[in-house]
């Protein structure tokens, strides 16, 4: 092949059985989001690089960003996530009923080395609600995620969704001796524990945090909220206490898969309060499926006044690729058509298409033959195409106005007037679009 005819490395390309699939699982994402009120909405995929340098994190922007000029000597970038731009819209926008639950599937861009579930043109969910600081909100999107993965048929103990609180790094790390100046960057060795070996971690991180190193190492590895050694350094009647309560709406609402692990810190700067991601507990995929948390000053930066805002970005591909690891198949519209259209000769062309048009408007759809021919040959290409009934339009139907239906399933042929052939047609297929 050509080189220069391939798509770039990580780029996405999907031909249409994977992009059935994907779809299938948008569509079950889409009414689990549809049933907690969520709206969709959508921004541009080309940006204006100092929105991303506010606050998501210099890997993602200066490492991993496509950065370009365009051609008006913009500096620009292809959106490496969604969050800054829905913050700016809802900064724009004063005027919108608060708390605001808005969904998104943006297509985002990262120049990462491709590997397993790391490409550079991905495709997230994004589901967010602003204008609420109460736990609940926290709580509830976190009900949708569980609500989504329970929908794909996940079953239980084959994810789990892991969570902390910035918060409560921030009492430690201060209980620790570390200056909040240095909190960002203990998140970020923090962040950084399981994607290195333990030894280079720890060379890594006391590199960084000196005689601290030891005592964040530990605090990292807590994952219950009575842990005697977290107990003594958080502050009394903080974060711990709000933990316990979050757990507490989380279980009412019925999120098993919730669990409290001080080692999710995640690795974007905006996130003020509860962080937590989505893993996959049979290790075959080891990045996270999904990462969200709450960022309380990130709209109020883009001008107008201070909104809050929790939420999560789902990885399609993350997600499909563990799907599939389970075994589960999720499929969207399959392409079937529900019938096959064959012409006989080019002079019944146009009642074929007649007709075809007569059965699309009753909700069903039709694959027309867009060759005459041999009917033979339109059969079987009906049979490959799975369609659950032929029409045929020869000259004796269109003279008469009616069509031949065969049931592909082997129940024999009729023909029909027109009218009683959409009846029927309507009465055995239902309206499948
Ligand atoms: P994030 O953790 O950077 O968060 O990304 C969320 C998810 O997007 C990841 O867990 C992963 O599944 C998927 N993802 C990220 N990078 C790639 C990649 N290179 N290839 C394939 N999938 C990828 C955010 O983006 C936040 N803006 C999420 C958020 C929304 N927080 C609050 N609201």
């Amino acid at each position: 092949m050509n080189p220069a005819v391939k798509p770039l490395a990580g780029m996405r390309q999907l031909y249409p059985d994977a992009m059935a699939v994907e779809e299938g699982i948008a569509a079950v994402i889409r009414r689990v989001a549809l049933s907690y009120g969520f709206e969709e909405y959508d921004g541009p995929v080309i940006e204006p690089l100092e929105l991303f340098l506010a606050k998501s994190g210099s890997e993602l922007v200066m490492e991993q960003s496509y950065r370009f000029t365009d051609r008006g000597g913009r500096e620009v970038v292809l959106r490496p996530e969604m969050t800054p731009t829905l913050a700016r819209m809802i900064a724009g926008a004063p005027d919108t009923p608060m708390p605001a639950r808005w969904m998104s599937f943006p297509v985002c861009f990262r120049y990462e080395r491709p590997q397993r579930g790391r490409v550079r043109e991905f495709r997230q969910f994004n589901c967010d609600i602003l204008g609420s600081d109460s736990l609940a909100a926290d709580a509830e999107v976190i009900a949708v995620l569980d609500g989504i993965m329970r929908g794909l048929g996940a079953p239980p103990g084959s994810y789990s969704i892991r969570y902390s609180s910035r918060r409560l790094a921030s009492e430690v790390l201060t209980s620790l001796g570390l200056e909040s100046v240095m909190h960002q960057q203990a998140l970020a060795i923090i962040d950084r524990k399981s994607k290195l070996p333990a030894d280079e971690w720890r060379a890594w991180a006391s590199e960084r945090l000196g005689g601290a190193a030891e005592a964040v190492e530990r605090f990292s590895c807590c994952s219950s909220l009575d842990d005697g050694w977290l107990a003594e350094r958080a502050a009394p009647g903080g974060e711990l206490e709000r933990l316990r309560e979050f757990g507490g709406l989380l279980g009412a609402a019925g999120v098993a898969s919730a669990s409290f692990d001080a080692g999710i810190a995640r690795g974007l700067d905006y996130y003020t309060g509860i962080v937590f991601e989505l893993l996959d507990t049979g290790g075959q995929n080891r990045r996270a499926i999904c990462g969200g948390g709450r960022y309380d000053n990130l709209v109020g930066i883009f001008g107008g006044k201070p909104v809050p805002g929790v939420g999560f970005g789902l990885g399609m591909l993350t997600l499909r690729l563990f799907l599939e690891t389970l075994g589960l198949r999720v499929s969207g519209r399959s392409g079937r058509p529900d019938v096959f259209m064959a012409v006989f000769s080019p002079a019944e062309l146009p009642w074929a298409v007649e007709a075809a048009e007569a059965i699309r408007s009753r909700g069903l759809s039709v694959l027309a033959s867009l060759e005459c021919g041999k009917l033979s040959k339109q059969f079987r290409e009906a049979s490959r195409r799975g369609a659950s009934f032929t029409a045929v339009a020869g000259p004796e139907e269109a003279s008469e106005r009616s069509i031949t239906l065969k049931d592909m399933s082997g129940g024999g042929q009729m023909r029909l007037p027109l009218e009683k052939a959409l009846e029927f047609l309507e009465t055995r297929l239902g309206g499948s679009l």
